[in-house]
This record gives C-alpha cells, sequence and structure tokens, in this order.
C-alpha cells in the first residue's frame, strides 16, 4: 500500500494536523477496503472454479475427485481420489478409468488456475497411463506449473494463439508410493488471439525509432553487425513495417521504393524470444502486399545465405552472392510482382 500524499509537518495549525490525519487515515481505510473485496473476489472465484471441477465435470462427481490443497500461490495443486466402494474393482483395488480420470484432470485444473476458461480451450490429444501397483487407499495426484511454463505458454498463445503441451504427473497413495504414472498430450487454444497480433506499416519518426530499437537487438547486439552499416540515410523514405504482440513491437523489416517502380526489402528481424511462431513468413507477406499497393514491380533483398529457402517460399529467386558481412555470407535474390 503506498499513499500517494507527503505533507510537512512545518508550519501546521493545530487544525490541520487533525485534518491531515483525517486524510491520513481515510486513504489508509480506502486501501484497506480495495484489497479485502480484491482477495474476497479472488476466494469467491477460486471456490467457483472449485466447484465447476468437482461438480460440473461429470466424470470428477462420478468419482468423487476433490481439490484437497491450493498452494498459496494457486500454481500447485493436489486431487484426491476417494477409496470408496463404486470406484474399485472386484479384487478391492482401485479401478484404472477412476484412477485415469484423476490423473488426467489435474493439469486442466492448472489450466484452469492460470489461464482465464472465458477464453481458452483445452483438449487431450493422447494419454498414456502407466499402472506400477493397485491402489489400495485414498489416491493422490500433485502438480502444478510453473511460473516460466505459464510465461512461455502465455507467449506462445499470443503468438501462435494454440500449442501441444505435454506433461507428466505421478499418482500415489496416502504413503506416498507411487500407484500410476500418466504422460499426457493436449492441445491448448486462445479463442480470438489473432487480436493480440497486428502489423503496422508507418514511415514516421516513431516508426523508424520502434524499427531501430530491434535491429539494435538483433543485428548490432545479437549478430555482431557494426551501426555505421544500417546508417544508409534510407530510413526516411522507406516503409516500416511492425510486428506487434501484445501492444509490443517483436519483429519488423523495411520497404524501401527506388527508381523503375522497384523496391529494395530489409531489417527483416525478430525478437529472439518471439522467433520460430511464423512472425517473419507475417512480415515478409505483408511487406510484398505493401510492394503491391505502392506499384512496385520488382523486389530485391540481400538476406543471409542460409535463409535462401525462406525467402524461395515467397517467390524470391536466387540471383548471385553478395559479398559477407562479419561472418555472414548474403545473397541477391529478387521477385517481380504482376
Ligand atoms: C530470420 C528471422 C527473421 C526469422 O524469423 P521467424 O519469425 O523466426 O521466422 P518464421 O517463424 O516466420 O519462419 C521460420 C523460418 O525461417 C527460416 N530460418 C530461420 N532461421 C534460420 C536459420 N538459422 N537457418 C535456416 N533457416 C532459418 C526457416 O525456413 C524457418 O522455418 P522452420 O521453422 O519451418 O524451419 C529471425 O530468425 C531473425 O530475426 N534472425 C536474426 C536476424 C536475421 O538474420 N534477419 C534476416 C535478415 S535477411
Amino acid at each position: 500500500m503506498t499513499l500517494s500524499i507527503v505533507y510537512s509537518s512545518h508550519n501546521l495549525e493545530p487544525v490541520q494536523y487533525v485534518e491531515v490525519l483525517l486524510q491520513l487515515s481515510q486513504n489508509f481505510l480506502l486501501c484497506k477496503r480495495k484489497e479485502m473485496t480484491k482477495s474476497l473476489k479472488e476466494r469467491v472465484n477460486n471456490l467457483m472454479k472449485k466447484w465447476f471441477v468437482e461438480y460440473l465435470v461429470p466424470a470428477n462427481r462420478r468419482f468423487g475427485i476433490k481439490i484437497v490443497t491450493i498452494s498459496d500461490d494457486s500454481k500447485t495443486f493436489i486431487l484426491k481420489l476417494p477409496y470408496k466402494r463404486k470406484n474399485l474393482n472386484v479384487g478391492r483395488t482401485v479401478h484404472g478409468a477412476a484412477i485415469m480420470c484423476l490423473a488426467e484432470t489435474v493439469h486442466g485444473v492448472a489450466v484452469l488456475w492460470n489461464f482465464d476458461p472465458k477464453n481458452h480451450r483445452m483438449v487431450t490429444s493422447t494419454t498414456y497411463l502407466q499402472f506400477i501397483k493397485p491402489g489400495r487407499s485414498d489416491l493422490f495426484v500433485k502438480f502444478g506449473l510453473s511460473e516460466e511454463t505459464v510465461e512461455r505458454l502465455e507467449q506462445v498463445l499470443s503468438v501462435k494463439g494454440n500449442t501441444d503441451v505435454e506433461y507428466e504427473c505421478q499418482v500415489t497413495d496416502g504413503d506416498g508410493n507411487l500407484v500410476a504414472i500418466l504422460k499426457n498430450k493436449y492441445h491448448l487454444a486462445r479463442l480470438g488471439y489473432n487480436k493480440d497480433m497486428r502489423i503496422e506499416v508507418g514511415q514516421s519518426s516513431e516508426s523508424i525509432q520502434a524499427s531501430y530499437k530491434i535491429r539494435n537487438e538483433v543485428f548490432f547486439e545479437e549478430q555482431g553487425i557494426p551501426m555505421e552499416l544500417d546508417l544508409d540515410g534510407c530510413d526516411h523514405k522507406s516503409h516500416h513495417l511492425l510486428a506487434f504482440v501484445n501492444g509490443q513491437v517483436v519483429g519488423i523489416s523495411r520497404l524501401t521504393p527506388i527508381e523503375n517502380k522497384k523496391a529494395i526489402l530489409s531489417r527483416v528481424a525478430v525478437k529472439k524470444e518471439y522467433r520460430g511462431f511464423g512472425i517473419a513468413s507475417k512480415i515478409v507477406k505483408a511487406s510484398l502486399i505493401q510492394a503491391e499497393k505502392l506499384k512496385v514491380r520488382n523486389i530485391e533483398i540481400t538476406p543471409h545465405e542460409y535463409l535462401r529457402e525462406f525467402y524461395e517460399t515467397f517467390g524470391f529467386k536466387y540471383i548471385e552472392k553478395a559479398g559477407a558481412v562479419t561472418f555472414h555470407q548474403l545473397i541477391k535474390m529478387e521477385m517481380p510482382l504482376c
């Protein structure tokens, strides 16, 4: 809790002291009330989720699966499958289907607690359950998603919209003996994810600055390309494509119109942690659309040699080798546009 008003005790009349004290205590109470409302909301929310897992999932209700512990940070859960007649085989050991239901539910619970259920869907695609020993008592499964895992999943979802996740969990009895191991693969999707990603084209100095920030990170810091090579004086006559994910620029390209209805595509770069999600492909496609809008007839690019196949997928043709920058061999490629 922080109080934003700072009072100086100098030159205050006694009545002013009282006013100050009153205001401070009001602020304090207001903050406390906000904190209490927030924690109450969280508790009600958690109770509703618990109710959903235990009563609205028919199989969980049927087997009597209960969430017995939720860690303070809501990241780790323990679920219990009761040892009761309805869950047993004729030999009085816990039925495999009940064990499967217990172990398979746990990741759904972890996802439910970490991702807004209103705009996420989760579907199991493969399950493998290994029975280690018969269950002869209440059974438990403990599971949690670490903060790093949640962050990584958030990132993938905001860029790609969906991902396949694999996890393993262990079913134990009350004494901690291993009863079964479940390996599961499921598909997690964010509904309407593409709202999170957009590409903008700009020519303003803000666009140049945003582009320059990524160039600095990728070309200078990561690839060790000298900064002077970037200063070709073309930024102000170029169109800068900026790919935003969650409001943050994560990828760029630059399209520079030159004489004879030609243009040069350059500075294609994506922040390291956002690579492999198809962002560069979207940027290149958007650059081609922008070139068409500008009635460009031919696009040139001078990429790293190892990206030849990548650019060929868009229709660029290899022309020749084009020298090297630091340790990077460059090539010249071209593409005619109708
Ligand atoms: C090259 C770069 C822009 C690709 O961005 P990205 O968003 O990861 O690209 P996409 O996800 O759209 O496409 C990935 C494709 O790029 C190609 N690619 C990326 N890095 C590659 C490499 N080191 N070697 C060969 N191909 C590579 C592959 O075809 C890859 O497809 P795959 O994942 O199916 O193998 C990004 O790695 C980057 O910024 N690199 C550093 C800067 C740079 O070299 N820019 C190129 C200047 S021409």
